[in-house]
């Protein structure tokens, strides 16, 4: 039942977000420019962006994160892909930028010309630090991207014939300032300078280029040691310990649990199991749809609470098997239930960047998308182009839609395959039009939440919810079809 005052269930029940507006309020700001959109991820972690990228193969790889993180969100990487895989994409976003990498790649004096070329291939680097022999962890080179020969005849040769050795290369201490060496770097006209100690043993690595991206985006989200926040997907059972153990050693920052039906006892198995092998690590649970099943994720231990089942764009939940509730009144329902408890995170739905706001003020902390993300660079798979109208477009796709499950299974035997095909699919794939970098599509809702935030009177959207919280019924007009025309229809 819902939490609520009965005429409260009325207000809310069958409502969803292209059900209302929201009455404007009397401003006193000259500029909507400055105005804060921060809000909680978790009871620690804030974003100065509140949107999360879903944890879908259509979605979320590390690029996508990588983006998302450098905008002031995150971004949740797929678990549709191996371990190491899903690791490895993780640690392409925890070594993408800081002012110092920690543990930069290295490859061993010996490696081929291909080889190297395929590991920075795969890793997403330019530079490769060359040690003397595996594990030394002893500087012996830099093979860049200049050093590199072109594709030919020298792919067999080692590394060592074209990386700028040791005694040519200018290195800093371990303990160097950002500032000291932005000037070492430029002194020397170099783009890269490997931190070694007195014995040469590896101890970072700073780039110029992550020293201008830190300048340029100060509202990035970042962990404390500098680098950029990545979230990662695991399920609730076979090799969830397992891979879970990979993501957190690949430095992932919160684990995302996510099932279709979190309102349930293999979610409470899943969070015993993850709590009891790794503490306190923050955990985003979800999905659930009630009161109910947002209170039974914050009494098993959920960081954050994640609500939608069925609003989806990939989504046939609601049509194959009715359940569901709309969305709107599902975080009102579950923001009701947990009282302000444990940040909700809004999943699915998001149509329009109204439907953010409204999600915002309802009762989200955070607003999870997928379709509006997908069909940009930084989303996986390619630009397709349709031969007759020559316009681009990409997929997206339900994670439980029959492409998908037969891509993420794809190595998994034939049994595991056939288990997964009978349960009919949930989710479907359709064709999104190709929209570039996702930088804009992020910049636009910032924009717009600044200019929803502002139409509410008040200069930061935390200081907005505190008013509306309580009472949206008081800011919302409920639309007729007749009114909802005059919004929609042009
Ligand atoms: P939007 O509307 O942003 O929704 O595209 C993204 C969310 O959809 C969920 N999702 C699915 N739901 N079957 C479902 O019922 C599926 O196959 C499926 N795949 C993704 C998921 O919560 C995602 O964040």
């Amino acid at each position: 039942a819902f939490a609520g005052a009965p005429d409260e269930a009325a207000f809310w029940t069958g409502r969803t977000f292209d059900d209302f507006l929201f009455r404007p309020q009397k401003s006193d700001s000259q500029t909507r420019r400055n105005i804060s959109v921060s809000s909680l991820l978790t009871a620690d972690v804030g974003l100065d962006l509140p949107i999360v990228s879903s944890n879908m193969d259509s979605v979320t790889g590390a690029h996508m994160a990588r983006a998302m993180a450098m905008h002031g969100g995150i971004g949740v990487v797929h678990r549709g892909m191996s371990i190491e895989r899903q690791a490895s994409e993780v640690g392409v976003v925890k070594r993408s930028q800081s002012a110092v990498i920690v543990r930069p790649l290295c490859l061993p004096a010996g490696t081929t010309i291909r080889q190297a070329r395929r590991f920075a291939r795969q890793n997403g680097i330019t530079g490769i630090l060359i040690e003397t022999a595996s594990g030394s962890n002893l500087l012996a080179g830099l093979l860049s991207n200049r050093d590199t020969p072109v594709h030919g005849a020298d792919e067999d040769r080692p590394v060592d014939d074209f990386m700028t050795p040791l005694s040519r290369l200018v290195t800093g201490a371990p303990d160097i300032s950002t500032d000291e060496a932005e000037r070492v770097m430029f002194e020397h006209r170099i783009e890269r300078l490997p931190l070694v100690d007195g014995a040469n043993r590896i101890r970072g690595l700073i780039t110029r280029r992550d020293i201008n991206l830190k300048r340029e985006q100060p509202g990035a989200s970042k962990d404390s040691a500098g680098h950029l926040r990545c979230a990662a997907a695991v399920g609730a059972r076979g090799d969830y310990l397992e891979r879970a153990a990979a993501l957190l050693e690949a430095g992932a920052d919160l684990l995302f649990i996510d099932i279709a039906h979190g309102h349930s006892v293999v979610m409470e198995q899943a969070v015993a199991g993850l709590r009891g092998k790794f503490g306190s690590v923050p955990l985003v649970c979800g999905n659930v749809a009630t009161g109910a099943g947002a209170r039974f994720l914050r009494d098993i231990g959920a960081d954050a609470v994640k609500v939608g089942v069925g609003p989806g764009r990939g989504c046939r939940t609601r049509l194959e098997t009715a359940a569901g509730v709309p969305q709107l009144q599902a975080i009102r329902e579950a923001y009701l239930a947990v009282g302000g408890s444990v940040p909700i995170m809004a999943d699915g739905g998001v149509r329009t960047d109204k439907d953010i706001f409204l999600a915002l003020i309802c009762g989200a902390s955070t607003v999870m998308l997928g379709s509006a993300l997908s069909g940009t660079d930084e989303a996986p798979g390619r630009v397709i182009e349709d031969p007759a109208t020559h316009l681009k477009k990409k997929i997206y796709r339900g994670m439980t839609s029959p492409e998908a499950v037969l891509e993420t299974l794809y190595d998994s035997s034939s049994e595991e395959l056939d288990a997964a095909l009978e349960t009919p699919p949930e989710g479907q794939e359709i064709q999104v039009p190709y929209r570039g970098s996702v930088s804009g599509i992020l910049e636009r809702i910032r924009g717009h939440l600044q200019s929803s935030v502002s139409y509410g009177g008040e200069i930061t959207l935390a200081a907005l919810r505190e008013k509306v919280l309580p009472d949206p019924s008081a800011f919302l007009v409920p639309l007729s079809a007749a009114a909802r025309s005059e919004s929609y229809e042009r």
